[in-house]
C-alpha cells in the first residue's frame, strides 16, 4: 500500500498539487491522509497517523514547497508521529524497509534551483533523506514538479504523468 502524507495549507486554492492527488489516488493501493484538512488545529492524531503508516509500503510527502522547505503541519506530523521506540532508537522497527518518497511541487523552475545563490535540489532533500536513513527508511529519488505558474499545460501534464508513473514502479527504484 501507499500512503499518500498530503500537506497542502489551502488545498482548496491548490491547482498543482490538487491535480497529482486526483491522478493517482483512483489507484487502488493509494490512501490519502491530508492534514491540513484533517487537523486544521494542528492537533495530531499520532495514533491513527501511526497506524495509517503502519500499513503502507511506501510512505510519500506531497506538499508545495514553502519558504526551500515544506509546510508547517507537515514538519509537525513528522516531529509527533516518528516518535522514539516507534520510528527510531533501541527495538524500533516500524519504518524500516518502508520507502519514503519526497513529492514537491515548486513556483520556481528547474533552472532556479542550480543557479549559485540558491541551494541545490539534493542539498534541500537533506534534512528528509536523513531522517529517512535515520529510521532505516529506503530513500527514494524525489518528484518534483516545477514550475507551478509558469510551465505550461503540456509540461505540467508530463511532469504530473511522471508522479504516477513513479508511483506505479517505485518497487523498482
Ligand atoms: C508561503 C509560500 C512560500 C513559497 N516558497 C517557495 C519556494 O521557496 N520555492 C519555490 O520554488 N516556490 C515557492 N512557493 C510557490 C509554491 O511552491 C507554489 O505556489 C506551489 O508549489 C503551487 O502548487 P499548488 O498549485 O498545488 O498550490 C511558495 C509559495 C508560498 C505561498
Amino acid at each position: 500500500m501507499i500512503l499518500i502524507v498530503y500537506a497542502h495549507p489551502y488545498p482548496d486554492q491548490s491547482r498543482v498539487n490538487q491535480q497529482m492527488l486526483e491522478r493517482v489516488s483512483s489507484r487502488p493501493d493509494v490512501a490519502v491522509r491530508s492534514l491540513y484538512d484533517l487537523y486544521p488545529n494542528f492537533d495530531i492524531d499520532v495514533d491513527a497517523e501511526q497506524r495509517a503508516v503502519e500499513q503502507a509500503e511506501l510512505v510519500v510527502l506531497q506538499h508545495p514547497m514553502y519558504w526551500y522547505s515544506m509546510p508547517p503541519l507537515l514538519k509537525l506530523w513528522i516531529d509527533k508521529v516518528f516518535t522514539h521506540g516507534w520510528a527510531y532508537g533501541r527495538g524500533a522497527t516500524a519504518l524500516s524497509g518502508k520507502g519514503l518518497l519526497w513529492a514537491v511541487t515548486t513556483g520556481g523552475n528547474h533552472d532556479h534551483f542550480q543557479i549559485g545563490a540558491h541551494p541545490g535540489f539534493s542539498v534541500l532533500a537533506q534534512p528528509l533523506h536523513a531522517t529517512a536513513v535515520y529510521c532505516h527508511m529506503r530513500w527514494l529519488d524525489p518528484v518534483v514538479v516545477h514550475g507551478a505558474y509558469a510551465a505550461d499545460a503540456e509540461t505540467q501534464h508530463a511532469q504530473i504523468e511522471h508522479y504516477c508513473a513513479r508511483l506505479a514502479c517505485w518497487k523498482e527504484d
